[in-house]
């Protein structure tokens, strides 16, 4: 049925209300805490694409940004603060952040068990399915934390939006993110009806046959939960349409393809695709600081002028690396030219370490690299360098002085690296995509597309990176940075308030 027919009408007239309070609700938030040996706690920037994306926005100094305390350090700074509002000086300026101080055990169950294990491995179609998933009485507790911890963020939102709205014409906004954050936007509207809500996934969607695979109740009270927003928001298209096709398939909800609109339960919420880019003067300007610079020279000099192959990711199961060193095995093979030519630099920073998935994804990449450097190490040459740390600066030297970069991941929200390779490349990259991240929609014409599963494609696509010539690699370089520049945070995010902005008062 289309939403013309079913009496919803619709409900967007261009109102703006652009004095309005913004709320933004995330897991993980821009800042993180460490306890040091003195007892002393210190801040740092929190990581992966959904912080680096948002962090770049609201500075404006009327938006409170409400995230999870996800460490010992954080929950001691959430402790320390008065309701959880952390000391400006710690959040480096932008947003007022509340860390909630939600129980461990809550916390635990939500994150590692649902977010982490089932919603992330669906929407990534990560499962090994003869042995995975089984849900069973566990599950069940599991799911409960997760509400719970959901109400607690929606609690807290309403709140806010009700303190900081008082004595305002224009209603507050609500901007909710990720997977983890599903259901606050159907809690938030039923406890704070005023409130217009967003939500963004920074996901792929899974298709309805691998959807299924969640309990049916679950399955359907995550779709539910989003449609409680106004407006959601996905990085590509593809998400997009996977979203809706769910909902048609597992809610029944009315769909308008033509105007992006899915109506359930009497509430129509509209579809956006908003695919993040990159901030190109921030960025740039990033990496050219001194600790940049520093790491730049070393590397330069730990390859002595070789091509280099470069990747940056999460040690994360989506971001496909062992698949990654076996091309990378398979191009020295098949192309023995590039023996002592080439230099593949593989950075990864530790992610999710209480998965034991994870623990073991990193040791495998790391037996790899092993054999890799026993089967063609020579005096002289390392075939292959591997970091398994975190150390921003030196993935941004990297990146500057790359020949090739490599984003092979099995499935992929967006893929940032793939956008920021090009916009720091000093003197041009080829950029070896997987077609299964959501940067391959805009990014495929200039970029050497392979699919994830395929070795040999992908080794292919690395001898055809190393052979460009520098012209052409140049040109393709800048127009992949062209693409990667044209959403830039603020717009991406400005788009979606402007999303919530047309929608009518009720
Ligand atoms: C992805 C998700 C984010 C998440 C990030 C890092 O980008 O979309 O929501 O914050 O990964 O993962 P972590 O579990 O460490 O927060």
């Amino acid at each position: 049925m289309r939403l013309a027919d079913c009496g919803l009408g619709c409900p967007y007239m261009g109102q703006a209300h652009a004095d309005g309070q913004v709320l933004i609700a995330s897991n993980r938030g821009p800042v993180s805490f460490t306890r040091g040996d003195d007892g002393h706690l210190s801040a740092k920037r929190g990581g992966g694409g959904m912080v680096s994306g948002l962090s770049a926005i609201a500075d404006d100094g009327d938006t409170l940004w409400v995230c999870a305390a996800l460490s010992d350090g954080d929950r001691a700074a959430a402790r320390l603060a008065a309701d959880g509002l952390l000391d400006p000086a710690d959040v480096g300026g932008g947003a007022a952040v509340r860390m909630l101080d939600i129980p461990q055990h809550i916390f635990y169950r939500a994150y590692n068990a649902v977010a982490n294990s089932a919603l992330w491995f669906v929407h990534h179609m990560l499962y090994d399915t003869p042995n995975r998933p089984s849900f069973g009485p566990s599950f069940a507790r599991d799911w409960e934390a997760f509400r719970t911890y959901n109400e607690m963020f929606a609690a807290s939102l309403a709140s806010a939006a009700d303190a900081r709205s008082a004595g305002r014409d224009a209603p507050a906004r609500a901007v909710i993110q990720d997977y983890h954050l599903c259901l606050a936007p159907r809690l938030l509207a039923e406890s704070a009806p005023g409130v217009r809500i967003a939500h963004f996934s920074h996901t792929p969607w899974a298709p309805p046959d691998y959807y299924r695979m969640l309990p049916d109740e679950v399955g359907r009270e995550v779709l539910a939960g989003i449609l409680g927003a106004d407006h959601a928001g996905f990085l590509c298209r593809r998400w997009a349409d996977a979203f809706v096709d769910c909902c048609e398939a597992f809610l029944g909800a009315s769909v308008d393809a033509q105007r992006g609109l899915v109506g359930y339960r009497g509430h129509v919420t509209s579809i956006g695709v908003h695919p993040l880019g990159v901030d190109a003067g921030q960025i740039r300007e990033r990496a050219s600081e001194r600790d940049v610079l520093t790491r730049r020279a070393a590397l330069i000099d730990a390859t002595e002028g070789r091509k280099l192959i470069v990747r940056v990711d999460r040690t994360e199961l989506s971001k496909n690396i062992v698949r990654g060193l076996e091309a990378y095995r398979e191009l020295l093979r098949i192309y023995p030219q590039w023996r002592g030519n080439v230099v593949h630099l593989a950075f990864a920073y530790p992610s999710r370490h209480d998965l034991p998935e994870y623990r073991e994804y990193t040791a495998a990449v790391q037996r790899l690299a092993r054999q890799i450097e026993d089967e063609f190490a020579e005096p002289g040459w390392r075939p292959l360098i591997l970091e398994v740390n975190d150390d921003y600066p030196r993935s941004l030297a990297a990146s500057r002085i790359a020949d090739v970069m490599l984003v092979n991941p099995i499935r992929d929200g967006m893929n940032l690296v793939a956008k920021e390779g090009p916009i720091l490349s000093d003197r041009g990259c080829a950029l070896v995509l997987s077609t299964e991240a959501g940067a391959a929609a805009e990014l495929g014409a200039e970029a050497l597309l392979v699919n994830p599963f395929d070795i040999t494609q992908t080794a292919e696509a690395l001898h055809a990176a190393l052979s460009m010539d520098d012209g052409e690699r140049m040109r393709r370089s800048e127009a992949l940075a062209v693409a990667a520049m044209s959403m830039p945070p603020r717009r991406w995010f400005a788009d979606q308030l402007a999303a919530l902005d047309r929608i009518a008062v009720s």
